[in-house]
């Protein structure tokens, strides 16, 4: 079955500013796991690292990490040149466990015999009144503001990275890593799913001049808590995100904070569940539903590729 799911995105960011990096991050809602020379974070309260944060000259994707078992392993392995990629030593710094694969374009996947992380505790349903249905009778929705604790993130959900060439790293990650095209639109994007059950997109592609790292998805419990945490990054840290707001591609509300280096963090909620791959059917979106359904207008450089531009 090939990978099952996504363990975590490691991004280089210039070395100098490793502390901001730290704040950031920290102040999005992950805690720190460990921070020798790589900064490495988790969701609170889950066991595998979601993110690592490396010393360089700029950001730059530097891996993407995917959890499979040993017999998904092995047809990784017998599939990954026919489709384009390519085996390759470990990166400096990680361990040789299971396989590192360069796609055609050099991005980079470790692909690691692991088990699939534990189901998320079951958690108060979200409860709405509409018409016909009160849901929620003798209580109110929410507490005043300033006794709403910090949020923090579930768990990692997705990676969108930019490609040069979509079909073609579409191709290498349902022939090589064995998943499954959710849905598209046109020649801009692309969304992946893990066969096995997962959310809607595991891995998202972007159309651009090269390869690198668009945003990192992290999922919320609630509508409430994408967009109040979303609202309290980007008063703490000033820079133009982009939401609140719905995707149709997938269906999340969203809200994204721009990072310090141009990219972005998501928190998300509520997104497509594909239990069973063979009873999804993928559609082509035109393009004006690529970004959202209702929100407002992306920032203007929303997709644009820094790491093509400043290579
Ligand atoms: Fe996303």
């Amino acid at each position: 079955m090939a990978v099952s799911f996504l363990k975590h995105v490691a991004l280089e960011v210039p070395q100098d500013r490793m502390s901001e990096a730290q704040s950031f991050y920290t102040d999005f809602g992950l805690e720190i796991s460990s921070s020798d020379s790589v900064l490495s974070f988790r969701c609170v309260g889950r066991e595998y690292e979601c993110l690592h944060i490396i010393p360089g000259n700029a950001k730059r994707l530097h891996h993407i990490a995917m959890g499979t078992s040993e017999e998904g392993l092995k047809e990784i392995c017998e599939n990954i040149q026919q489709c384009g990629g390519t085996i390759m030593s470990p990166l400096e710094g990680y361990s040789d466990d299971g396989v590192w694969l360069s796609d055609p374009h050099g991005a980079i996947f470790h692909v690691v015999v692991v088990a699939r992380e534990a189901e998320l505790p079951e958690e108060p349903e979200f409860k709405i009144n509409s018409p016909g249905n009160y849901n929620r009778v003798n209580e109110g929705a929410l507490p005043p503001k300033s006794t709403i604790p910090a949020l923090n993130p579930r768990r990692l959900g997705h990676v969108m990275m930019f490609t040069p060439d979509l079909d073609q790293t579409i191709a290498f990650l349902e022939q090589g890593l064995g998943m499954r095209l959710s849905d598209r639109s046109q020649s801009a994007v692309a969304f992946l799913h893990c066969q096995g059950g997962s959310d809607h997109h595991v891995i998202a592609l972007a159309q651009s001049d090269g390869i690198g790292f668009h945003h990192a998805s992290f999922q919320m419990g609630t509508p409430d808590e994408v967009g109040l945490a979303g609202a309290r990054m980007q008063e703490k840290w000033g820079s133009e995100g982009w939401g609140f707001g719905r995707h149709a591609i997938g269906s999340n509300f969203f809200h994204y904070v721009r990072d310090p280096w141009n990219s972005y963090l998501e928190y998300y909620c509520d997104i497509d569940y594909i239990a069973d791959s063979d009873n999804w059917t993928a559609t082509n979106w035109p393009l004006e539903d690529s970004l959202h359904t209702w929100g407002p207008n992306p920032p203007a450089d929303f997709t644009k590729n820094y790491e093509a531009s400043e290579a």
